[in-house]
């Protein structure tokens, strides 16, 4: 394991079981990213973009390969370290947001503060929550919210303990292209200006074109990677990937 990076997967197996049929999602992912590093991950629907973030996360155990986040390897944790691991390392910004409905946006964002029992930081809650957009709607409760200003509330509450990896499904599904803009470069900035590392999984070629380089997951496998990645050769590399995939 090389203790330099922030993310690295070897040989990453992963199966779902229902009953007696097993269902593989992931068969062999290698996967390295170096800390200070923005990379997207692109793939088709079902491709197992989700489970390769959630196995990444230690909310996911596979079964075969080994995983290093910052040169700890999650799955060695026992369950009390690895929350606190999470706790303290991660931020993971969830495809259907995963906000608590009970609190408002406010104390959505709070929460991973309170739970590492950090000081809280109000001036920088602030600054993230201009960054997104979301000022005004800070005392609303998620069902008070449209999907889009929720997605925003998570993005802001994962970055919210300055995690040093961001993990992130799909961040601006829900957005519109103005709101999009600003997320991403909110993102890009926390790796230029924070040194973070951020892992995205997107389907839009322009979001992926924040990255430093995308990786496209097909078939449970890391295909291809492609290094400062433009809108237009994303683009083209997607394409080429439904051609070669259609029934
Ligand atoms: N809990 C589960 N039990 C069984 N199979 C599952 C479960 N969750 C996901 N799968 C299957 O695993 C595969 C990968 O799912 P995953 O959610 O990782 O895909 P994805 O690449 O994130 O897709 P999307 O782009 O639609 O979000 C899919 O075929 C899905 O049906
Ligand atoms: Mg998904």
């Amino acid at each position: 394991m090389n203790q330099q990076l922030a993310l690295d997967v070897q040989d990453l197996g992963y199966s779902y079981r229902t009953g007696r049929l097993e269902t593989p999602v992931l068969t062999g992912v290698d996967l390295m990213v170096e800390q200070g590093e923005f990379v997207a991950i692109m793939g088709p629907s079902g491709s197992g973009k989700s489970t390769l973030l959630n196995c990444i996360a230690g909310l996911d155990t596979p079964q075969n390969g080994r995983i290093a986040v910052s040169g700890v390897a999650i799955h060695e944790l026992d369950e009390t370290d690895r929350t606190l691991f999470r706790r303290e390392q991660i931020g993971f910004v969830y495809q259907d947001y995963g906000l608590i409905e009970s609190l408002d946006a406010r104390a959505n964002i709070e929460l991973p503060m309170r739970m590492s029992r950090r000081v809280m930081d109000p001036h920088w809650l602030n600054q993230l929550a201009h960054a997104t957009g979301i000022v005004h709607y800070l005392a609303r409760r998620p069902a008070q919210l449209s999907g889009g200003q929720q997605q925003r509330v998570a993005i802001t509450r994962a970055l919210m303990t300055r995690p040093k990896l961001v993990i992130a499904d799909e961040p601006t599904g829900a957005l519109d292209t103005r709101t999009s803009a600003a997320v991403l470069t909110l993102l890009r900035e926390c790796v230029d200006d924070l040194g973070q590392t951020i892992v995205m999984v997107t389907h839009d070629p322009v979001a992926a074109s924040y990255s430093d380089s995308v990786i496209l997951l097909v078939d449970g496998h890391v295909e291809d990677r492609i290094k400062a990645p433009r809108a237009e050769t994303i683009a083209e590399h997607l394409a080429k990937l439904e051609a070669a995939t259609d029934p």
